[in-house]
């Protein structure tokens, strides 16, 4: 093997600059020329891309965000788009690529392995922390820190002011955000796509706290779970108590890697590397009980990682 690839696509997350930077370094210890195609799924479909050097990802280890930049493809769905992907990797001879992405990237990078000989290595990176095959993601880590600290500053306001917030983080269709911020924030009520929620369970706790002495209660609720505007409303409607809602939007997408995002980015690139130059194309790695490991892209892309219920048990009688 002489020449691979990297492409970051989808939405970024904190740490996929480490994992840049460890792919580069790793292959040209190794002799290998690295190529970063530009804008996802993009790039490669227009035949775009810079030459990566140890020198170029230097100083990128901190950064956030993707210097491949990442834009959502909808072209590269098509069988044209892929068509031209793979006509892009031969007319460079690039004989690996790295995708580093979340699971909408691993079912893009899937649908490529099918048509091309190119091997394909998957890092997953993604805040939402959805992919199957690894128990976390690069950049889950970053994202609920940031998370935490806005839902900190956000509970000394709600104690002063004696209200209810409710705090919506992202995570797309899926509560692994949700769940591990609100734990880790001590929060009174997380609600998360996976099981949902009854409304008259959380009337019912606001209720229970009040007469407590708990005048303010943190709700985190993951953006999944539906209008949460409409929630508040109800909220404030049925139990008398002031309700505010607190979107924290797109700044959990964004901020340097913490050193867990950067470590996981770390070893998770010199393992991609490792695959491709063993010959083992189609697989992803990821974490799996706390050692490096790799499943296929197939089976990664198939099963819906499981969200584990039992914290949110836990976390109920946390903060009670
Ligand atoms: O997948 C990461 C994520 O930030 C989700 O949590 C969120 O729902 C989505 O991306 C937002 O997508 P976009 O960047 O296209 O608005």
């Amino acid at each position: 093997m002489k020449k691979i690839g990297i492409v970051t696509s989808g939405g970024d997350a904190p740490g996929m600059n480490a994992a840049i930077r460890a792919i580069t370094r790793v292959a040209h210890s190794k002799r290998l020329k690295v190529l970063g195609f530009e804008r996802g799924w993009q790039g490669l479909m227009t035949n775009e891309f810079k030459l990566m050097t140890p020198r170029s990802v230097g100083g990128i280890l901190e950064l956030g965000g993707t210097v491949l930049y990442t834009v959502r493809s909808p072209d590269f769905r098509t069988k044209e788009g892929v068509r031209k992907a793979v006509e892009t990797l031969d007319v460079n001879k690039v004989e690996g690529l790295v995708v580093i992405g979340g699971d909408g990237s691993f079912s893009g990078a899937y649908e490529l392995s099918k048509e091309t000989d190119t091997l394909i290595a998957g890092v997953p990176a993604s805040i939402d922390n959805d992919v199957f095959g690894t128990d976390e993601t690069v950049g889950f880590d970053t994202a609920i820190n940031t998370a935490v600290t806005e839902i900190d500053k956000i509970r000394d306001t709600a104690i002063s002011h004696e209200r209810i917030f409710i705090i919506e983080v992202m995570g797309r269709k899926r509560g692994f955000l949700a769940l591990v911020a609100g734990m880790t924030a001590g929060a009174e009520v997380i609600l998360v796509p996976e099981i949902g929620f009854v409304k008259e369970d959380i009337f019912r706790t606001i209720e229970e706290n009040d007469a407590k002495g708990k005048k303010s209660s943190i709700i985190v609720a993951a953006e999944g779970v539906g209008d949460n505007r409409k929630l508040a409303r109800e909220i404030e409607e049925h139990t008398g108590s002031e309700v505010r809602l607190s979107v924290l939007g797109y700044a959990q997408r964004g901020g340097s890697p913490t050193a867990r995002s950067r470590l996981l980015a770390c070893l998770f690139g010199n393992k991609a590397v490792e695959q491709l130059l063993e010959g083992k194309g189609g697989r992803i790695v990821g974490l799996q009980r706390g050692k490096i490991a790799t499943i296929s892209l197939e089976k990664s892309c198939k099963i819906k990682k499981p969200l584990d219920l039992s914290l949110l048990q836990l976390a109920r009688v946390l903060a009670t």
